[in-house]
């Protein structure tokens, strides 16, 4: 092949290798690209790093307003959790990595991306569906499925190319992150009956050393996107960033999660993400204020839908495009604020408040002021009842009766 090649490039040791390999075997030149999803990285060195290894082009892009609103913000408005534990961060990521890797890709003239995942987890799938999705005339080269090094042959072929290895021993797990959390994986972490170890963890503190008083934390919401902390406005990114910090602290969002992989293997996986718990949590409770019964049975099912959808890599679809429609019209009364404690990792709704409150004093009160009237329940059940009693009186209810 000739002509360009664009890499996400984390700056880690495979993709750096990465670029020295698809020079070598594919002939191809490399534009590395680096986006900033929150993950704090120096963004400089690792661009000279890109170069020092070998790519003609080092670009970084810093994608975390839209990541913020394009793919976190509508996944918080879904109630996305992956088998009702995980948040998707490090799955919402790929799908904007596949299309700034296309985005590039255009600018750059180039005729494939490339992309450092191996075969055995999701974000291949991810990455590779988005971009086959967006630009179906580029090639995408995976260079850590197909070159079989082991971490040793890894590192003898950076050496070799005098590509910087990592002189401090690297850390044990493999870590992913962003603004909406951390993933770990890999080291003793994959003994599913081992406690993960305090290394594992970056964001949180341990539950045990988090402060002994609680602390509170107003969220507000205007139509379930939060716009509000403690009364003050801010950007989405400051306050998932603000929130990360003060939830941390209090050892909230920590994640053990045994998880299905779409490629058929069970992982054990831990995560972090402290703005995720509290404002998943928050939004949830505020919905639960906002959304008649109905409305909140059927989003379950569209919850569920969503979750999957953007963990099996599906998020340039009609599918997804479909259920965020339902999902934004959903939204539309999901205004005001909730009130949460954090305290040792605990992380609990502790108020509640909306103008478009559908909790009614009147109704709920058994004090003064109530004006439910209950001698209308006796109609209700009477109606209610009937097709049970019917039954009971053709049928029996002797499954019950016997035991
Ligand atoms: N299991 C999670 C997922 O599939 C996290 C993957 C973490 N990726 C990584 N390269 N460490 O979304």
């Amino acid at each position: 092949m000739s002509g360009k090649v664009v890499l996400a490039y984390s700056g880690g040791l495979d993709t750096s290798v990465a670029i020295k390999w698809l020079q070598e075997n594919y002939g191809l030149e490399v534009v590395a690209l680096t986006i900033d999803v929150g993950n704090e990285s120096d963004f400089t060195a690792i661009k000279e790093k890109a170069l020092k290894a070998g790519a003609v082009k080092a670009v970084v892009i810093d994608a975390k307003e839209l990541f913020v609103n394009h793919f976190i913000f509508p996944a918080l408005k879904a109630d996305a959790l992956y088998e009702g534990q995980y948040p998707l961060a490090t799955a919402l990521s790929r799908p904007l990595i596949g299309k700034l890797l296309v985005d590039v890709a255009r600018d750059e003239e180039a005729v494939a991306a490339a992309h450092g995942c191996t075969g055995k987890g999701n974000d291949q799938v991810r990455i590779e569906v988005s971009v086959n999705a967006l630009a179906p005339d580029l090639k995408v080269i995976a260079p850590a499925r197909e070159w079989g090094m082991t971490r040793e042959e890894t590192i003898k072929y950076a050496e070799r190319y005098d590509i910087p290895v990592p002189v401090t021993v690297a850390s044990p797990y493999s870590i992913d992150e962003n603004l909406w959390g951390r993933s770990i994986e890999c080291g003793v972490l994959e003994d599913p009956w081992v406690e993960p170890p305090d290394d594992a963890f970056a964001w949180t503190k341990s539950p045990k050393e988090a402060p002994d008083a609680p602390g509170y934390v107003e969220i507000g919401f205007e139509q379930g996107i939060p716009v509000a902390m403690d009364g003050k406005k801010m950007s989405g990114i400051v306050l998932i960033q603000t929130l990360n910090e003060l939830a941390g602290s209090h050892g909230v969002g920590r994640i053990d999660h045994l998880e299905n992989r779409l490629v058929g293997i069970k992982s054990r996986e831990i995560y972090e993400a402290p703005a995720a718990a509290v404002l998943l949590r928050a939004h949830q409770a505020l919905q639960a204020m906002t959304l008649s019964r109905e409305q909140l049975r059927f989003k379950q099912q569209v919850t569920m839908e969503y979750a999957d959808l953007v963990y099996n890599g599906l998020w340039f679809t009609s599918l997804h495009e479909d259920l965020a429609a339902y999902i934004q019209s959903s939204q539309r009364y999901v205004t005001g604020t909730v009130r949460l404690k954090l305290f040792k990792g605990s992380c609990t709704v502790v108020g509640r408040k909306s103008p478009y409150s559908l909790y009614s004093y009147g109704l709920a009160t058994y004090d003064k002021g109530d004006v439910f009237d209950q001698s209308a329940s006796a109609g209700f059940i009477h109606i209610w009842g009937l097709p049970v009693k019917t039954q009971a009186q053709v049928q029996g209810t002797s499954r019950l009766e016997k035991s």
